[in-house]
């Protein structure tokens, strides 16, 4: 059996922001059981709903050495859905309203996670034969790995995968500070290693330690050796472009099923989308304040509000777009002045815009299923798992081709009869805005060829299946 270990610091249904917390809540899952035995470690974060804190059994606890002081460790776990997951527990660390406490707070809360991830092992008798890392905040576990743990046999000859879900964010802060948090010795402060532009960046050391990389689409996978996706690591991701690729991501398709999804109005599927999408979307425009009308075009946003989205191209063209004949609905939370657009948006154009600024995963079904179609402008986009919920319920992605959204929405031919959505190239608000009329005119005036489309949509296979098979090649590459 190969011991697969992940740490991260998001994973439904635990706890989640954004599509991280999608990935390391159902990959572990999808590994074949047969040959691997993954496991998970977390954070034990105070605002986990207290559902989840009820499930989770306490273990035991010690002390570990960090920040100059002895720091304690508490071990919680407990198994979901064939998984065993792990938490670790320090109230100083952990105690929160929200997962992420900002900068320069969560250097510390996660150079804490990172050390004390490893240092569980041998009490919980779990001796990975690889650790898959996600992001910024396990940056630190390769580096530990090899820089703290290899005095004793026990973690000798474990290997580490580092995943990129956004390089955006890298966990940067100035050199002195990370050095004295983390006791990590000088030598790791060069800049062949953690050290970036003067500071200190967590992320970089993850990835110039870690045995592989992997990122979350094949086009990412290229697009970041590039200076303008880079984030001034293009060069260190041409270095290591041996060892890295580009994996997309997968969506849970038992929890998005429009065929038995409990949280939608009506469920679907290919055969029947024809007669019972639209209830989805009469319900939907009914319950969020929308003019009720079958035959209008319904585009949904589902998004963290951050410019990383395309929001600040959506602020441009939205008064224009407004005048077509087309309703939205927006389910999102995050920059002020995006939330603040939208709402003003929603009371301007009454009855043809709807604002929905909060969380919720059961609305972020509804929307799924009772739109027409899917806009995701994305400046940039590792992979998103958005539009592969969107083409799953037959609701018709608008992408700019960037990334994962390039991968895997195919742009509409109509000579050809092909594609399953549609997409432009420049980050363009005129560009973006002729695109969302070209689907309307489709919408509009050729609804058989728009039916086919979604056809063609609801047919792709987005499940975790294949993607899985490549990172059991990868493991059992690096497990040799
Ligand atoms: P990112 O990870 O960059 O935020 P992804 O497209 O990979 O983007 O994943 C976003 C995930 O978060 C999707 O599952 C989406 O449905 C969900 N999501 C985003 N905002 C909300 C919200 N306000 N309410 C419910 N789900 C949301
Ligand atoms: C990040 C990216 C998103 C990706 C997700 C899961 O949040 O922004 O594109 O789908 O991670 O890998």
């Amino acid at each position: 059996m190969k011991k697969i270990l992940f740490i991260a610091s998001e994973a439904v249904p635990f706890i989640k922001t954004g599509g991280l917390a999608d990935v390391v809540g159902s990959l572990p899952k999808e590994l074949d059981k047969r040959y691997f035995d993954c496991r998970v470690i977390l954070p034990y974060y105070s605002c986990m709903a207290q559902k989840w804190k009820d499930m989770l059994q306490y273990k035991t606890n010690f002390y570990m050495d960090f920040n100059w002081r002895s720091n304690y460790v508490g071990i919680f776990e407990c198994e979901y859905e064939g998984i065993k997951f792990y938490f670790i527990d320090n109230q100083d660390y952990f105690t929160c309203d929200r997962p992420y406490a900002g900068m320069p707070y969560d250097i510390g809360r996660f150079s804490f996670f990172s050390k004390a991830a490893l240092s569980i092992l041998p009490t919980i008798g779990f001796r990975p034969d690889v650790i898959h890392c996600h992001d910024w905040q396990t940056g630190l576990v390769p580096v530990y790995l090899n820089v703290n743990f290899q005095d004793n046999e026990f973690y000798r000859g474990i290997k580490t995968v580092m995943t990129i879900h956004n390089l955006k964010f890298q966990g940067v802060w100035d050199i002195k500070t990370i050095r004295d948090v983390t006791g990590l010795p000088d030598y790791v402060f060069t800049s062949d290693k953690l050290e970036f532009n003067k500071d200190a960046d967590m992320l970089k050391g993850g990835l110039v330690y870690a045995n592989a990389i992997t990122t979350v689409s094949r086009s990412y996978a290229e697009e970041i050796k590039m200076p303008y996706y880079g984030e001034g690591l293009d060069g260190l991701m041409r270095a290591r472009s041996g060892d890295l690729r580009g994996i997309v991501n997968g969506i849970d398709y038992t929890d998005w099923n429009p065929a038995t999804d409990k949280y939608i109005y009506q469920n679907y599927d290919p055969r029947t989308f024809r007669k019972e999408k639209v209830k989805n979307k009469t319900a939907l425009q009914k319950d969020m304040g929308l003019t009720e009308d079958p035959d209008a075009m319904l585009i949904g946003i589902v998004s963290r509000l951050t410019d990383q989205k395309g929001f600040d191209l959506i602020a441009y063209v939205m008064d224009e777009m407004c005048q077509d004949a087309v309703q939205f609905i927006v389910l999102g939370t995050g920059e002020e002045r995006y939330e603040n657009m939208f709402r003003h948006f929603a009371w301007k154009y009454g009855g043809k815009v709807s604002a929905q600024i909060y969380y919720s995963n059961e609305i972020s079904h509804k929307i799924y299923a009772g739109s027409d179609a899917f806009l995701m402008p994305s400046q940039f986009e590792p992979c998103g798992l958005s539009q592969l919920i969107a083409l799953r319920y037959g609701t018709l992605p608008i992408v700019r081709e960037t990334g994962g959204l390039r991968d895997t929405v195919y742009p509409y031919n109509e000579f050809e009869g092909t594609g399953t959505g549609f997409s432009f190239t420049n980050y363009n608000a005129h560009e973006m805005m002729g695109t969302v009329r070209y689907a309307e005119q489709v919408y509009y005036d050729k609804p058989h060829e728009w039916n086919k489309m979604v056809d063609r949509a609801m047919a792709e296979d987005f499940s975790w299946h294949k993607s899985a098979l490549q990172y059991q090649e990868l493991y059992d590459w690096l497990i040799g």
